[in-house]
């Protein structure tokens, strides 16, 4: 379960202007749905997320993920909540520059205290297409292979709930529907609630809800 309570994300702008990003939202979303969140650019898409994954706190409200109300963990608690129940893709894919593809898939599999890290690091980026590719750091991979580097990492825990920036942004046609059937088959096999973030109408509509966003509300999808 998911559930937004009044939630709101008022940010400080350079010129030191309050921003209203996010306006008093509520909703919620029953474990295992698979979500689309939809809206403009700049419509506040990612700093939803960022809350939802308790990488950013709101300004007022509550956000419940997964029977946590994430305002009353400490830093602590919040990383051991990622680690046992999220796995995130980021929209500027947050590798880690140093390590090669395999090795930022195994961190994340150690940190959530995988028994086989490298084995399921592995398997994810082999799920990803990636097998040919485990030895090259960040610099040396494109775009789209980055893209499902972040992926791989996301997924090695099979968390129970997946939350995605766009992770078809960056990729071919044929790499894109790949990645995107490859979230739907974890989400539909291993119940995996899934949370989406497209600009792609054709793919927010094969998850089972729909949300828009615009001018800091949701305009529908969220009753
Ligand atoms: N730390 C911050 N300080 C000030 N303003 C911010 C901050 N983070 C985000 N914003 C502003 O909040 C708004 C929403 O940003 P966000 O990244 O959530 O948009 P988005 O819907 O994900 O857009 P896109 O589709 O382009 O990725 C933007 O106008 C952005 O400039
Ligand atoms: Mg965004």
């Amino acid at each position: 379960m998911i559930e937004l309570r009044e939630v709101s994300r008022v940010f400080e702008s350079p010129s030191g202007e309050s921003l209203t990003v996010l306006e008093n939202l509520s909703c919620s979303f029953k474990a295992g749905l698979s979500v689309a969140i939809e809206g403009p650019s700049g419509s506040g898409k990612s700093t939803l997320l960022g809350l939802l994954a308790g990488l950013d706190q709101p300004t007022s409200g509550e956000v419940v993920v997964a029977g946590h109300n994430l305002g009353n963990l400490s830093e602590a608690g919040l990383s051991r909540f990622r680690a046992q129940n999220l796995g995130f893709v980021f929209q500027s894919f947050h590798l880690l520059q140093h390590f090669s593809a395999l090795q930022n898939v195994v961190i994340a599999g150690e940190i959530a205290g995988l028994p086989a890290p490298l084995k399921a690091a592995q398997e994810a980026l082999a799920r990803v297409g990636l097998e040919h590719r485990t030895d090259h750091v960040p610099g040396q991979l494109s775009g789209g292979e980055c893209q499902r580097v972040a992926i791989a990492r996301a997924i090695v825990t099979r968390p129970k709930i997946l939350l995605c920036d766009e992770p078809t942004g960056s990729l071919d046609r044929v790499n894109s529907s790949k990645v995107f059937e490859l979230l739907l088959a974890l989400h539909k096999d291993l119940g995996t609630t899934l949370v989406l973030v497209t600009h792609d109408p054709h793919l927010a509509d094969r998850l089972d809800r729909q949300v828009f966003l615009e001018g800091g509300r949701f305009v529908n999808g969220a009753a």
